[in-house]
C-alpha cells in the first residue's frame, strides 16, 4: 500500500497525460521511499494504479538500478566501474570499500548501516572515480576521501 499522501499524489499526475502509464516511475519511487525497496508485491501494486501489466512494470524495475529489489541499508553506497572510473582506479576505491565494511559488492553490513552494490555510469565520468550515496555524488576519489564520506555517514 501507498499513504494516503502518494496515492493523491499519483491520481493528480494521472490529470497530465492521455493514459496513467507515464505515471509509473513516479508511482515506483513512492514505493520505494515508503518501503525502502521494491517486493514482487509492490510492482503488482503499482501496476494496478497505472493500468499496467505487472511484467511490464517487472521489466522497469529490474532495468533501473535506482530501484532497490531487496532491501538494503540505511546508507546504498553505489560505486561506479565503468571505462573512465575504472581507468581512474575504481577498483581500489571498490577494495577500499570492502576492507573498510567488511562486505562484498552487493552486501548490507550486518549492523544494516551500508550496502555496497557496483553501477554502471553515473555521467560524472569526468570526476572519475567517483560514487553515489542517496543524492550525492563523491567525485575524484581516493581512500582518504573515502575514509572521510564513511565517518560522515551514520
Ligand atoms: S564511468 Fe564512472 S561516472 Fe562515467
Amino acid at each position: 500500500m501507498l499513504s494516503e499522501q502518494n496515492l493523491k499524489k499519483i491520481e493528480e499526475l494521472k490529470t497530465h497525460y492521455p493514459n496513467p502509464r507515464p505515471v509509473v516511475l513516479a508511482a515506483l519511487w513512492m514505493w520505494q521511499d515508503e518501503h525502502g525497496w521494491i517486493s514482487e508485491e509492490g510492482m503488482k501494486y503499482v501496476a494496478g494504479l497505472v493500468n499496467m501489466p505487472p511484467h511490464e512494470v517487472y521489466g522497469i524495475v529490474t532495468f533501473y538500478t535506482m530501484f532497490n529489489r531487496k532491501p538494503v541499508g540505511r546508507h546504498k553506497i553505489e560505486v561506479c566501474t565503468n571505462v573512465s572510473c575504472m581507468l581512474r582506479n575504481s577498483d581500489k576505491i571498490v577494495k577500499h570499500l570492502e576492507n573498510r565494511l567488511n562486505v562484498k559488492m552487493g552486501e548490507t553490513t550486518p549492523d544494516n548501516r551500508f550496502t555496497l552494490v557496483e553501477a554502471e555510469c553515473l555521467g560524472a565520468c569526468g570526476y572519475a572515480p567517483m560514487l553515489q550515496c542517496g543524492d550525492e555524488y563523491y567525485e575524484n576519489l581516493d581512500e582518504a576521501k573515502v575514509d572521510r564520506i564513511l565517518s560522515e555517514l551514520k
